[in-house]
């Protein structure tokens, strides 16, 4: 699997163990940056990832700011895009089961080094479940069409 990253200032803190933990888990990394702790501002680097997702460069995305909520507000306007903001292992087990979120975000402000890595790990080796799930995402692909 290809993950595309991508991180401001605030997020850089977790790079290198996501990195770490991709390695771990046999994923290729790629890194579209930022790539030092200079102020920069994060939608930049929520539409990257979520443009590389969109467009097939990467099978999915991990976007980390100061909290992760500002670069997945980014991503998720980019349509087809599902970032979800996770702080703890269950969370990202189940945005992957329902959600199929195809970014996960992460805070470098809210969470540790060794968090985000059992955290990418969860998501990564979560299966989305379909189902009843299925007609929730149509739901928001629906909305996201104007659909309402
Ligand atoms: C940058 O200072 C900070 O606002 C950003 O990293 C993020 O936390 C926004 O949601």
């Amino acid at each position: 699997m290809k993950i595309a990253i991508g991180c401001d200032h605030g997020g850089i803190v977790l790079k290198e163990s996501v990195l770490e933990a991709l390695k771990e888990l046999g994923a290729e990394a790629i890194d579209l940056g930022t790539y030092t702790t200079d102020s920069v501002d994060y939608p930049t680097y929520g539409l990257k990832v979520a443009l590389a997702v969109k467009n097939k460069e990467a099978d999915a995305g991990i976007v980390m700011c100061g909290t992760g909520i500002g670069i997945s507000i980014s991503a998720n306007k980019v349509k087809g895009i599902r970032a979800a903001v996770v702080t703890n292992t269950y969370m990202a087990q189940l945005t992957k089961e329902h959600n199929n979120a195809n970014i996960i975000a992460l805070g470098g402000r809210v969470i540790s080094g060794e968090e985000a890595k059992e955290i990418v790990k969860a998501w990564y080796t979560a299966e989305y479940q379909g189902g009843r799930h299925q007609r929730r995402l149509d739901m928001i692909t629906d909305i996201e069409n104007g659909n309402y």
